[in-house]
């Protein structure tokens, strides 16, 4: 079934309708990857829509532009209000953000520096990403055969569309032997995170994630997830995990905008503790989703009002 449009895409400043929202075949980004992006989500809160942590989004597309060199024609309070403008303006209450810095048409040489910085921002509506029973019974996973990038190959800190011809590798194959997702490790062969999922591990109480230097996204729901369980008194610990550290885990959960928080049940068909979603995993998840639809108190001023738009630059966190 092809994507269903979504009313207007912002494109360099102008409001698009999303069937014109078209860029040359030529664009320097569809054939060398040069482009960088986001995904955010609006949440449709008992307090209205509100963007979660819009802000430590647009500074990671910002910095993700920075590491390839793009200056961005639009700065980070900009891009912010255009998102919550562009929310209003399609009249949603929740969906999916998507902005996206890219290398336009100019030049079809690999130097991109000719070639325009364009931005574009598009909204849809992307409803749970696995099935409820997933969220609720934990996926069946395997270790990848392919690799996170190397260090000084594609850095893992920009959040680059090239990045994700190695997502499309990991989850490709994952499916075709059966399973939801993969989990890939890094060169040196500890891991690393998922096709685009951070990854957490929990063993005697102690909840362990791999650092960015493990060829990670700095991922925002990690960083959240990392508040959310000091929030709730557990021990984390934010350290290089072998393989194997899966395999005698009591729990082992997925986190990220589109997977939110994700129990793991199987990796390698080895089950993760005992075959479901554990206690730890279900009060982060719980957690997290209080404060997300404003069931908790949004203690870390982490949702950004989308009314407030037009009025005030998000200063949320
Ligand atoms: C490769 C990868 N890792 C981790 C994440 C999670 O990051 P975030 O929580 O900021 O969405 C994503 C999602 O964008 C991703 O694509």
């Amino acid at each position: 079934m092809a994507f269903p449009g979504t009313g207007k895409i912002w494109m360099n400043g102008s409001l698009v309708d999303w069937n014109d929202a078209k860029i040359h075949v030529a664009s320097h980004v569809v054939h060398y990857g040069s482009g960088v992006f986001e995904g955010a989500r609006c949440y449709d809160t008992s307090r209205g829509p509100a963007v979660f942590r819009l802000g430590p989004h647009m500074r990671r597309l910002i910095d993700s532009a920075r590491i390839y060199r793009m200056d961005s024609p639009f700065d980070q309070a900009t891009l912010e209000r255009a998102v919550l403008d562009l929310i209003q303006t399609n009249e949603f209450r929740a969906c999916y953000i998507r902005p996206l810095i890219y290398r336009g048409y100019d030049s079809l040489g690999v130097n991109p520096l000719p070639c325009p910085v364009d931005v574009a921002i598009m909204l849809w509506e992307w409803p749970a990403y696995f099935t409820k029973e997933a969220v609720e019974e934990g996926l069946d996973v395997k270790i990848s055969t392919w690799a996170r990038m190397a260090p000084n190959t594609l850095p893992a800190m920009a959040k680059s569309v090239a990045n994700y011809a190695n997502s499309q590798l990991i989850k490709m194959e994952a499916m075709a032997d059966g399973y939801a997702e993969g989990i890939a490790l890094d060169t040196s062969g500890n891991l690393s995170e998922g096709s685009g999922q951070n990854i957490f591990v929990v063993r005697d109480e102690i909840i362990y994630t791999p650092p960015i230097a493990n060829s990670v996204l700095a991922g925002i729901t990690r960083d959240s997830v990392l508040a959310i369980a000091r929030d709730l008194g557990f021990e984390v610990r934010e350290q290089a995990l072998p393989r194997e550290t899966l395999y005698i885990a009591d729990e082992v959960f997925f986190v990220g905008t589109a997977v939110e928080v994700t129990p793991i049940r199987s990796v390698d068909k080895i089950r993760v503790g005992r075959g479901r979603r554990g206690p730890m995993t279900e009060a982060i998840q719980q957690r997290f989703f209080d404060i997300v639809r404003g069931d908790a108190p949004d203690t870390h001023g982490w949702l950004q009002p989308v009314t407030a738009a037009t009025t005030a630059a998000s200063t949320a966190r």
